[in-house]
This record gives structure tokens, sequence and C-alpha cells, in this order.
């Protein structure tokens, strides 16, 4: 079965945004080896995106063209009025018996993009198969968390460990 795939980054303090929702503290780091965090590698293994409402609206903000015009963008909000577009289709169905009939369909595995809200939902539902985050050296003291408000615990095997001269460190996790 195609896997489901959270490939995040976070301030040190469990943040994905600040307060405000803004997250230009994540690009203000040198990067002397010049990496893409395994970001292409990644992008490469996956056929599918999913994204909170928020997520999606600050996605559109911050590229002029939408970003990932060939894959199958699914997008979770709770009004059901949203039309789709070209790249994006909104999703109708409750999230949990979305994402399980997702999974058990063909294809390369599948890129949770979060934010945080829809992250909880889709892990509170046990269907987050591998996360890989990347721990910026940055404490932000508030925001927006990796997952909001979720309601059980849940436990992750650790896979692998990275570091990069940006301070950055990218660990890999497998649910256990
Ligand atoms: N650091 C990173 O790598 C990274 C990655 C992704 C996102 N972000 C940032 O994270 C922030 C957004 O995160 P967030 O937690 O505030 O919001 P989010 O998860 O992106 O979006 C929340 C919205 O998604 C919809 N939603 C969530 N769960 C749902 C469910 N179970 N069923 C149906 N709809 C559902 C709801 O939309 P409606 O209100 O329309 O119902 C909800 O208000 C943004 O600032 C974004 O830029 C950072």
């Amino acid at each position: 079965m195609r896997k489901l795939k959270i490939y995040i980054a976070t301030s040190l303090d469990g943040y994905i945004a600040d307060h405000n929702g803004n997250i230009e503290w994540l690009t203000g780091f040198p990067n002397p080896e010049q990496t893409d965090y395994g970001y292409a590698d990644f992008l490469a293994g996956i056929d599918t995106t999913l994204m909170g409402y928020k997520t999606y609206q600050d996605v559109l903000k911050l590229s002029e063209t939408f970003p990932y015009p060939g894959l199958a963008n699914y997008i979770f909000s709770r009004d059901k009025s949203h039309q789709d577009t070209e790249f994006v289709t909104f999703v109708k169905e409750e999230a949990g018996a979305f994402v399980s009939r997702l999974k058990s369909l063909p294809g390369k595995d599948i890129w949770l993009i979060g934010g945080g809200e829809l992250n909880a939902a889709i892990l509170e539902h046990d269907l987050v198969d591998e996360m890989i985050i990347h721990t910026m050296p940055v404490v932000l003291g508030a925001g927006r968390s990796v997952f909001a408000g979720i309601p059980m615990e849940k436990t992750f095997g650790l896979e692998s460990v990275k570091t990069y001269s940006s301070g950055v460190v990218e660990a890999r996790y497998t649910r256990s």
C-alpha cells in the first residue's frame, strides 16, 4: 500500500509557523552545503498532496504559479462551497474516510503537507506512516503547532538522523 508521509520543517519548540502564521523564519538560515534537504528526492516519490485550507491559502500567496501542478492536490475545508480549480480538488467527505480510501488506491506515496490542524486530524486516524521532520535552529516561543490539538499519544520509531552545517536536523520516523 502507498504510504502517507509528512515532510515538514519545525522550530526547536515544535512550531511550523509563528504566531502570525508567518514562515519567513524558515528561509533565513545560511545554507553552506546548498542542500535542498532531500526535497527533490522526496518529491520524486509522491504523486499526491494533502493540505489544510490555511496552508493552501499560504501556498497560493507564496508563489506566482501553483507549485505542484503535476500532482493530485486535495484541500480540506469544512466549508463545502469551495470550487475545485485546475490544480486542486476540495475534499467533500470526512477526512479519515477519504484518506483511508486514497491510501488503498494504486499510486506513489502521499505527502501530507500540513498544516498542524490537518496533520493532527490525519494522525488521530492513525494514517501517518512516515514523518521527515526538519528541525530549524530557532525558538519561536509561540505559533502554530506541528500537530495542533492532537488528543492522544502516538509513538513513532526513529529511522535515521542527518545533520546539516546550517544547524538543521533531519529526523525520519515511522509509525511503531
Ligand atoms: N513549516 C512548514 O513546513 C509548514 C508546512 C505547512 C504549513 N505551514 C504553515 O502552517 C500554517 C497553517 O497551519 P494550521 O494548523 O493553522 O492550519 P491548516 O491545517 O493548514 O488548515 C486548517 C484548516 O483546514 C481545514 N481542516 C483542518 N482539518 C480538517 C478536517 N479534519 N476536515 C476538514 N477540514 C479540515 C479547516 O478549514 P476551514 O476553516 O476552511 O474549514 C481548518 O481551518 C500556515 O501558516 C502555513 O504556512 C508550515
